[in-house]
């Protein structure tokens, strides 16, 4: 078992990174909010699978939240987090402060054009922004080689790349596949949240998805989407805030499954008071 280094400062990264940079030796980097589950882990493991030093930073990000509320029940467990990445490839995990992160209120905006402007980001405004204020941010502290992301965040993704695109980093981003309850429900830190009737509801979130991709022959777009929430909404613990069938690289709804190679279903359903967000490939060209 690796020794963990926790870092609280900047200038405490950039001192532990020196000698890894110095060496030629690669950095990967996960940034996440904590409350780590095995979707965070998985995305700890590649990295350290293809990289020689591991860093995974666990910051709840206060400019990505548009409620209030939110930023608040945010599931916050530092000492779990920690017990749980000891049994992982990790080097250094950076806990930093709000003031570390943000020495003077961000004012940056970013133009993503098309890609913010649909499914999260036309229900969680400034969402994004936020998101690309604090990663950029991150990046530029840990100046990773590669960064792994989680495809459940699918916009996020698509997001991230175009930063990366926008500011000419070099940075590879790398995209790691859901990682699901046994039952199906993809694995969220919102998951500790959820009432036991809500959690017991929840996976007919996936499997509504599951159903929905074996059928793309038989339904076209229109009709899916209506199949799709009704099928959600007759649980009476579960309230489709959105389902949108769009093209996977630009975001944008398609109208017939010839409109794009790559085509993904994004879903969000409010569980109780819990915000649940998964998707589904539902025509990808590697697919075979
Ligand atoms: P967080 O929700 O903690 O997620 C951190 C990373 O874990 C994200 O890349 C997310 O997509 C990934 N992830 C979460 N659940 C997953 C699952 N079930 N399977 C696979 N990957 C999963 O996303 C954020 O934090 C923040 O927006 C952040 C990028 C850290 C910026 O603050």
């Amino acid at each position: 078992m690796k020794t963990i280094h926790t870092l609280k400062t900047c200038s405490e990264v950039e001192q532990s990174l020196w000698s890894t940079r110095e060496n030629g030796k690669s950095i990967g980097f996960v940034p996440t909010m904590g409350a780590l589950h095995g979707g965070h882990i998985s995305l700890v493991e590649r990295a350290a699978s293809e990289n020689d030093v591991v860093v995974v930073s666990i910051f709840v990000n206060p400019t990505q939240f548009n409620n209030p509320n939110d930023l608040v029940s945010y599931p916050r467990t530092p000492e779990k987090d920690l017990e749980l990445l000891e049994k992982t490839g990790v080097d250094y995990v950076f806990m930093p402060s709000e003031t570390e992160i943000y020495p003077q209120p961000d004012t940056r905006t970013f133009n993503f054009g098309q890609l913010d402007k649909v499914m999260e980001g036309a229900h969680r405004p400034g969402h994004f922004n936020g998101v690309a204020q604090v990663v950029s941010r991150l990046f530029d502290i840990v100046k990773p080689n590669r960064a792994y992301f989680g495809q459940k965040d699918y916009q996020q993704l698509v997001i991230i790349r175009q930063l990366v695109r926008m500011l000419g980093l070099s940075i590879d981003i790398i995209a790691c596949p859901i990682v699901r309850e046994a039952d199906g429900l993809a694995m969220s830190s919102r998951n500790l949240l959820l009432s036991p009737e809500c959690r017991a509801s929840a996976p007919l979130i996936h499997r509504t998805l599951v159903e929905a991709c074996n059928q793309i022959e038989q339904m076209n777009v229109k009709d899916m989407i209506g199949w799709v929430e009704a099928r959600v909404n007759q649980d009476k613990n579960l309230r489709v805030e959105y389902f949108e069938i769009s093209n996977a690289e630009t975001l944008e709804p398609v109208s017939s499954w010839t409109d794009a190679e790559n085509i993904i279903g994004c879903i969000a359903v409010w569980a109780g008071s819990v915000r649940l967000i998964d998707n589904i490939f539902l025509k990808h060209s590697t697919k075979g």
